[in-house]
């Protein structure tokens, strides 16, 4: 992995932190010595700059408290990477109950708006920030969810525009990431019986494989250094070539 020796003494929110993509980008930013505070419903283990805070991010009242929480204890968040996501089972809108609806939207889409507006106030204070979001590929084309997480995906890469417009000139650059197929317990399911879903997928993918979650780590620090000063609302595909068809 390159180094960034500029992430290190720097705060970093990553949520989804738990698990899968997340969990690689705590790590990613760890490894560049970082201080990382890790959010998700899951519980996660505090070590040597690792700060953990399980919160359900679909809840207003609990990001609420633990914003605040966290900004008792750290007033500058350099950093705030928007990971945690949930998906659909493919469902099409027909087989979507308004509930999954709600809840693919409240945990996808409104958290990152959540978080965002703790944090970003004091990133404008110093006319500094990083923000980067989880968008995925099913937030550029249909057929990489079902109804409901590809609203939402396409929600997460138009509110992304937005902030990187509506910010830009103070400072705060904001961008999103669009995986493909990434190995992560999200996935488990294809990779259930004797794999055939996971196997198709490799090979409707142009690079012929899944990524591994430290994939898109990397591309994740890249976008959060200085090495990307002028990239400002793009949503990167971390894919193997799957948008290119
Ligand atoms: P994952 O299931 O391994 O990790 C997601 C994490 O988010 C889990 O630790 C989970 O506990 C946490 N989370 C979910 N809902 C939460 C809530 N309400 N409050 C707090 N934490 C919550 O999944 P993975 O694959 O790492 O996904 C991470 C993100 O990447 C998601 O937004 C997903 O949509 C996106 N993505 C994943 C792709 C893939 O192929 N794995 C492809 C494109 C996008």
């Amino acid at each position: 992995m390159i180094e960034y020796s500029e992430f290190s003494g720097k705060t970093v929110v990553v949520s989804g932190a738990a698990s899968g993509i997340g969990q690689a980008q705590a790590e990613a930013f760890l490894t560049q010595k970082a201080t990382v505070i890790g959010l998700d419903q899951q519980p996660m283990t505090a070590k040597e700059r690792f700060i953990p805070y399980q919160v359900d991010l679909s809840d207003y009242s609990q990001v609420a408290e633990v914003g605040a929480a966290i900004l008792a204890r750290y007033p500058h968040v350099d950093i705030l990477i928007n990971t945690a996501g949930i998906l659909d089972d493919y469902l099409p809108t027909l087989s979507t109950t308004e509930e999954l609806w709600m809840k693919i939207f409240q945990t996808n889409v409104t958290s990152i708006f959540r978080l965002t507006n703790v944090f970003l106030p004091h990133m404008l204070e110093r006319k500094s920030g990083v923000i980067i979001n989880m968008a995925s590929i099913a937030g550029l084309i249909a057929g990489g969810g079902g109804a409901a997480y590809t609203m939402a995906k396409h929600a997460v890469v138009g509110y992304t525009k937005q902030l990187a417009l509506d910010y830009a000139a103070e400072g705060i650059r904001v961008n999103a990431l669009a995986p493909g197929a990434i190995k992560t317990p999200m996935n488990a399911a294809d990779f259930a019986g004797d794999a055939s879903m996971a196997e198709w997928v490799a090979k409707e993918t142009p690079l012929n494989r899944w990524a591994e979650p430290q994939e898109v780590a990397a591309a994740t620090l890249f976008l959060a250094s200085e090495a990307a000063s002028y990239l400002q609302g793009v949503v990167l595909p971390v894919d193997g070539g799957w948008l290119l068809k």
